[in-house]
C-alpha cells in the first residue's frame, strides 16, 4: 500500500466534538483519485493506524477532505487530531481504498447517515448528482449541534434531496425507515453508514421488506469482539511453514498469531475495517465481523482473526501480508 504525505490544509469544527481536515499533497505530487465510499489510512506516530472516510466530491481528488468524531473511548486517535494536529503540520496516510463503493449500474439510490456516518455518505450523493443518478440523502443525528456539514448540504446542488432528522426534535419528525424501505426496484440501491446499532436497525428493517442483499449496502465505523459461552480452542496452521499456532478460549486468533510471531497488520480489532483479512486455504471459518458480506462468508475463503474463531478443530491459512 502506498504511503503517502499530506499537509493539514484546513481545519474546521463542523458540529459538536466534529473536526474536519482538508489535506493536501507535499511538494508536486497529485494525491491518487478515489471514488465515493474511499478512506483512507491515517498514521500517527505511536498510535495505530485508522481509517477515516473521505468526504469530498471525487471529482475533486486534488484534496481528500475527512472528519473526525472526538470518541472518548478511543485509544487516542481522534483525541490527538482535535487537539494537537494543527494546520500546516504534515502526516502520512494511504492512498484511498474503498470497501463501500457505489455499484458499477443503477436507477436511483437511497442514502442514510447516522452521525459521523455522513462522511462516505456526502461523497456518494456528489459522486451520483454528477453521474445524474437520482437519490434522496437522509442524515440522521442526536442534535442540531451534532449535525455536521448542514451549511454544505444546503448550498448543494442536490439540496433539495436531503432531509435531517434530529432525535431530540420536539417536533418528533423521525426517520419514518419503513414508509421510506417501502417502495424498491431492480435497479434501486440502499447505501447506509453509522453507529453500529443504527446500521443494524436499517439492514434488518431493509431485509424484512424484501430488499435483496445485493442492493443492501453498509459499512461499520465500530463493532465488537463477540465472545461465546461454547467457544473452543481451535489451532491454525500457516500453510507455507506448517507452524501450527493455538487459539486458546478467551484470547483472539489475532493475538495469538502476533504471540508467534506472525505480523498480522490490524487497526480497529473489532471487525469492521479488514486490515486483518486472511486468506483460508482448509477449515470453517466462525466469521464474526461486520466486513465481510454475507457471500464473502458464504464462500469461507478469508476470515478476520481479530475477531472470527473457527468451526472446525483447525485452520490452515496462507497470510499474503
Ligand atoms: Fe480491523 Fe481485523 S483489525 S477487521
Amino acid at each position: 500500500m502506498t504511503q503517502l504525505k499530506a499537509r493539514i490544509a484546513a481545519k474546521r469544527i463542523e458540529a459538536l466534538d466534529i473536526c474536519s481536515f482538508e489535506l493536501v499533497p507535499v511538494a508536486n505530487v497529485n494525491f491518487p483519485a478515489f471514488e465515493a465510499g474511499a478512506h483512507i489510512d491515517l498514521h500517527l506516530p505511536g498510535l495505530p493506524v485508522r481509517q477515516y472516510s473521505l468526504c469530498n466530491a471525487p471529482s475533486d481528488a486534488q484534496r481528500y477532505q475527512l472528519a473526525i468524531l472526538r470518541e472518548p473511548q478511543s485509544r487516542g486517535f481522534s483525541r490527538r487530531m482535535h487537539d494537537d494536529v494543527q494546520i500546516g503540520d504534515v502526516i502520512e496516510i494511504s492512498s484511498p481504498k474503498n470497501h463501500f463503493a457505489l455499484a458499477s449500474a443503477m436507477d436511483e439510490a437511497v442514502l442514510i447517515a447516522g452521525g459521523i456516518g455522513v462522511t462516505p455518505i456526502l461523497a456518494m450523493a456528489e459522486a451520483l448528482h454528477d453521474a445524474g443518478v437520482p437519490f434522496t440523502l437522509h442524515y440522521c443525528t442526536r442534535s442540531p449541534e451534532r449535525a455536521a456539514f448542514v451549511d454544505r448540504l444546503r448550498a448543494a446542488d442536490w439540496a433539495d434531496r436531503v432531509s435531517l432528522y434530529f432525535d431530540d426534535d420536539q417536533a418528533n419528525r423521525r426517520l419514518d425507515l419503513s414508509a421510506l424501505l417501502a417502495h424498491r426496484s431492480p435497479g434501486k440501491h440502499l447505501y447506509f453508514c453509522g453507529p453500529s446499532g443504527f446500521l443494524d436497525w436499517i439492514k434488518t428493517a431493509a431485509a424484512a421488506q424484501g430488499w435483496p442483499a445485493d442492493q443492501v449496502h453498509c459499512e461499520y465505523f465500530s463493532g465488537t469482539v463477540e465472545t461465546r459461552d461454547s467457544d473452543q480452542a481451535f489451532e491454525i496452521e500457516i500453510a507455507e511453514t506448517g507452524q501450527i499456532i493455538t487459539v486458546a478460549k478467551g484470547q483472539t486468533a489475532l493475538s495469538a498469531m502476533v504471540a508467534a510471531g506472525i505480523d498480522v497488520p490490524c487497526s480497529c480489532e473489532e471487525g469492521v475495517c479488514g486490515m486483518c483479512m486472511t486468506p483460508v486455504k482448509e477449515g470453517t471459518p466462525d466469521h464474526r465481523d461486520q466486513f465481510l458480506t454475507e457471500a464473502e462468508r458464504a464462500r469461507g475463503d478469508v476470515f478476520m482473526p481479530c475477531c472470527s474463531r473457527s468451526v472446525s478443530a483447525r485452520l490452515v491459512v496462507a497470510p499474503d501480508y
